[in-house]
């Protein structure tokens, strides 16, 4: 590590090895964990680099470098966990037998001749290296104490690094780091927005950036052709393990730009990327799986690629017997899928129910299933021809001991059924490997119906341009199947999580009132929300076209934490709160009156 040699230190307490023995060294850091054996302690010193054992013992022995009495008395009865202290002492290598093999200072210890306590800590509200006993609600609220342990300063170095390959190879692909504002308009990708009142626009708000989206945009029309930023993006959702209310994405747009060109300049930084953090050399070009595809095989658009299981359709088959719940599902435009159940011919009857049940609150009416032993077993075979049962099992790849397990509904609910149930099988059978996964998905559609709303929606954000087939559809008007339309949209899924997304963009004006008309907006609204991309496009925008990639969930599976909060230094709660400074919070009343603010909460329930 290179730092100033000061009065605290001229190393590390990680950096001191055999080639370091009788030389003299000034180091500090936290004391660690210390062991009192009358005449001499032991003491670990903890700074950012590692662990160095001190040796305290003192002057009376009549040995060179040892602290002086009153010092060791110090050291004796004042040292207390996690003080902060400074020491120079002399590296001796250890006693034959005592040494440590696990750490990198083990063969050396310090025999210490100053110390100095710089700073003093009360008990800990839990052991540093108790981490897994730890609630998360106590580790975020002592996130500072959290953060000294060395798993998450692994997690931050990682971090780090992933941004710093991020630089420099887009720096050498001329790509320029431009800021965005984060006081701005709402950008739609999907989600709610925070929202940020104006004291100068009385009931007016900001809205913070949910992506720099049009921003990103509007530099394409202003001439920089590359832009990246490493930006916090906000979105009022639901969260879950890999989703926060601020989060960090890798933002990319160029101009001149089609999908083979950003797929390949993000394969590259990918590539950059792993190189730098594993040492590993990615194979590319990274697979390609169109959206129609990802869907009919694994039945969704972020497949986990490391392992079987693929869904199958079993229409044919389906059809060729006498059960009603499938002939049913069929005839009404429904579909009929399979799925694999490895090594589950062994489920109980009451394991069974139970997955029945997993698969109706998953939205499923019900879950057929076939086992596989040296003959069929279930209760439907009854109205399975015997070599349709035998086919439906050569589909699936099913041996002695597996399970055929079968979902008949609306296609979105077979393959949203189907899909989970392939990934809570594999994780309980043990069949995922630990390799890394990439696959593109790309010809996605450019509208998905959303039930709830009863309208059409873009997939990604209604800037993704449609194919160069149906822009021609589009602009011809009449009659267009707002189903079939597909974009030049595209995601990079790792290990069945989604990574980035991205598209080659509307650069064209009509177009883009055309597309927002499409999805139900009328002329005002777009006008009043997006009238400055509108108007910037009328002024000579390039084709463009880029992607994000979400920073925190990258450097989640590339060090293997559970959660994106354990690589981000201060993240929120499930309920978006920070346990440490307590925001969101209550504020003034005479802030909220300069904001024209009144509330309008429900009282809170009295305590009872
Ligand atoms: P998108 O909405 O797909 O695209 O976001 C890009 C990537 O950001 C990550 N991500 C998140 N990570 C943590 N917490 C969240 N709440 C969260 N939401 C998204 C995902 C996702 O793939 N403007 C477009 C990009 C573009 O078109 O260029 C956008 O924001 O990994
Ligand atoms: P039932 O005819 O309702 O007794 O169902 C017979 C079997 O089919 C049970 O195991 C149900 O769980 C299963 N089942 C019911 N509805 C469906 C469905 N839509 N898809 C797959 N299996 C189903």
């Amino acid at each position: 590590m290179h730092r100033i040699n000061n009065k605290y230190r001229d190393i590390g307490c990680g950096e001191i090895d055999v080639t370091y023995a009788g030389k003299e060294v000034t180091m500090s850091g936290w004391v660690f964990r210390s062991r009192d054996h009358g005449g001499l302690i032991f003491c670990d010193l903890r700074d950012r680099t590692g662990v160095a054992q001190l040796v305290f013992s003192h002057g009376d022995t009549g040995k060179v470098s040892e602290l002086p009495v009153p010092s060791f008395f110090v050291a004796q009865h004042k040292l207390k966990a996690e003080y902060v202290i400074t020491i120079k002492g002399d590296v001796r290598i250890r006693p034959e037998g005592t040494e440590n093999p696990d750490i990198a200072t083990g063969g050396v210890e310090v025999y210490v001749k100053e110390l100095k306590i710089l700073s003093e800590s009360d008990a800990l509200p839990f052991q540093l290296d108790e981490h897994i006993e730890i609630s998360e609600a106590n580790r975020l609220k002592y996130r500072y104490l959290d953060l000294r342990r060395p798993e998450m300063l692994k997690n931050m170095v990682t971090r780090h690094k992933t941004c710093k390959a991020v630089r420099d190879y887009l720096d050498d692909m001329d790509f320029l780091e431009i800021e965005t504002p984060v006081l701005t308009k709402s950008t739609p990708e999907g989600a709610r927005d925070y929202l940020v009142p104006s004291r100068m626009a009385p009931g007016c708000f900001y809205a913070l950036p949910q992506s720099p989206q049009l921003f990103k945009q509007l530099l394409m029309v202003g001439g920089m052709e590359r832009y990246y930023q490493i930006v916090r993006c906000f979105r009022d959702e639901d969260l879950r393990a890999d989703r926060q209310p601020e989060f960090t994405q890798i933002d990319m747009e160029m101009s001149y730009a089609g999908v083979d060109d950003v797929i390949i300049l993000v394969e590259g930084l990918i590539k950059n990327i792993f190189k730098y953090i594993k040492g590993e050399e990615l194979p590319t070009p990274i697979e390609r799986l169109p959206y129609d595809e990802a869907m009919e095989r694994f039945g969704n658009d972020k497949p986990d690629m490391r392992f079987g299981l693929e869904l199958k359709d079993m229409a044919d088959l389906a059809s060729l017997s006498s059960f009603k719940v499938f002939l049913d599902a069929l005839s009404s435009g429904g579909r009929v899928k399979g799925l694999l159940g490895k090594n589950m011919a062994g489920l109980s009857r009451r394991e069974i129910d139970l997955l029945t049940a997993d698969a109706q609150a998953l939205g499923a009416k019900g879950l057929a299933w076939i086992k596989v032993k040296d003959t069929f077993e279930s209760p439907i075979l009854k109205f399975f021809p015997e070599d349709v049962v035998r086919q439906m099992a050569d589909r699936l790849d099913a041996a002695p001991g597996d399970m055929m397990l079968f979902v008949a509904d609306k296609e979105h609910v077979v393959n949203d059924v189907l899909s989970r149930m392939r990934l809570d099988i594999a994780k309980k059978q043990n069949i995922i490997p630990s390799n890394d996964k990439f696959v593109w998905i790309t010809d996605f559609p450019l509208f998905e119906w959303n039930e709830e709303d009863a309208r059409f929606q873009a997939i990604h954000h209604p800037f993704t341009s449609p194919t160069d087939e149906d822009i021609a559809h589009i602009m011809g008007g009449s009659n267009i199947d707002l189903s079939k339309l597909k974009s030049k949209a595209y995601d990079l899924v790792l290990n069945g999580s989604e990574i980035g997304g991205g598209s080659i963009r509307i650069h064209n004006s009509e177009l883009q009132k055309q597309v927002l008309k499409l999805i139900g907006m009328a002329e005002a609204e777009a006008e009043e929300r997006f009238g400055f991309l509108l108007e910037a496009l009328k002024y000579g925008a390039p084709p463009h076209g880029g992607l994000a990639i979400g920073l925190d969930r990258l450097v989640m599976l590339m060090t293997g934490a559970q959660s994106i909060r354990d690589v981000i230094a201060f993240p929120k709660t499930q309920k978006a709160a920070c346990p440490l400074s307590g925001a969101p919070s209550h504020v003034d009343k005479k802030q909220l009156r300069e904001l024209y603010i009144r509330l309008n909460v429900p009282d809170e329930k009295p305590a009872d």
